[in-house]
C-alpha cells in the first residue's frame, strides 16, 4: 500500500530550506539549455494533456518562474489560470514574464483557492518537494467534480532519481516511485487515467520523470 508519505517529514513541504534555495536559484532558473533539456518535454506533454480537455480553469503548482503557467495562458487562453509558488524569488520571475496569470505565492498544501475552483491541476517537477498527502487531497478540493489532475514528477526507478533520493534528505525532497504515485491519487479520491515516462532521446534507466494523470470522481 501507499508509502509515498512514509519518508517524508511533516515540516518537508514548509522547508525554509527549501523555499530559500529557490529564492537564490530563481535568476539563473530560465537558462535556456537547461529549460529546453530538462523541463521543456514535461511542459509539452502537460499542454498535450490540457488540450485533450476543455478545462476553462487552470492551476499550475510549485510554478516556479511561470514558463508553463505562460505557456498556458498562450496556447490554451483559459478563462482562469492560477501560478502558485511558494517561493517569492521565483514568483517575482514570473509576474515580470507575464501579468495575465494570477499568480500566488502560496504552499502546495493550503492553496487558499475555494473548493472545485479549477477544472485542472497541473504540476511539473514540483511535487518531490511538497507532502504529498496533503498536497494531493488540496489538489482534490480545489477540483470541480470530473477534474483533470496532471503530475510531472522524477522517480526512483532511474538512475537520475536513485542519485538524487541518495544525495538528499527525505526531508527535503522525496520523489515517489511510480506506484506510490498511483496509490496517491486513487487514495485521495481520483481515477487514474494513464501513467507513463515523459518522452526524452535517452534509454530507458535513464528516463527521469513520469507523468501521472488522473481525474476527479
Ligand atoms: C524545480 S522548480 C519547478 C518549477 C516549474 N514547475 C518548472 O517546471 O519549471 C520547483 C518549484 O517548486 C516550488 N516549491 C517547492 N515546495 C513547494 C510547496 N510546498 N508549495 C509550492 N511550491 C513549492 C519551488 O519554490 C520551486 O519554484
Amino acid at each position: 500500500m501507499m508509502t509515498a508519505s512514509t519518508p517524508a517529514a511533516p515540516t518537508r513541504a514548509r522547508n525554509k530550506f527549501v523555499t530559500d534555495s529557490w529564492n537564490r536559484l530563481a535568476r539563473a532558473y530560465d537558462f535556456p539549455i537547461l529549460q529546453r533539456l530538462a523541463y521543456r518535454p514535461p511542459q509539452d506533454e502537460i499542454l498535450e494533456q490540457l488540450h485533450l480537455t476543455d478545462a476553462r480553469r487552470i492551476a499550475d503548482i510549485g510554478c516556479g518562474t511561470g514558463i508553463l503557467a505562460s505557456r498556458i495562458y498562450e496556447e490554451i487562453g483559459p478563462d482562469v489560470l492560477y501560478g502558485c509558488d511558494a517561493s517569492e524569488g521565483m514568483l517575482a520571475q514570473a509576474k515580470a514574464r507575464t501579468p495575465e496569470v494570477n499568480w500566488i505565492n502560496r504552499q502546495a498544501e493550503d492553496l487558499g483557492l475555494p473548493d472545485g475552483a479549477v477544472d485542472a491541476v497541473v504540476s511539473t517537477h514540483a511535487f518531490h518537494f511538497f507532502e504529498h498527502a496533503p498536497a494531493v487531497a488540496e489538489f482534490h478540493r480545489i477540483l470541480a467534480p470530473g477534474g483533470l489532475l496532471a503530475i510531472v514528477v522524477a522517480n526512483q526507478h532511474n538512475l537520475l532519481g536513485q542519485f538524487f533520493q541518495l544525495t538528499t534528505s527525505p526531508s527535503v525532497m522525496y520523489f515517489p516511485t511510480i506506484e506510490e504515485m498511483r496509490d496517491l491519487v486513487e487514495e485521495a479520491g481520483f481515477t487514474l487515467l494513464t501513467q507513463r515516462p515523459i518522452r526524452r532521446p535517452l534509454p530507458g534507466a535513464f528516463i527521469p520523470d513520469v507523468l501521472t494523470v488522473a481525474r476527479k470522481h
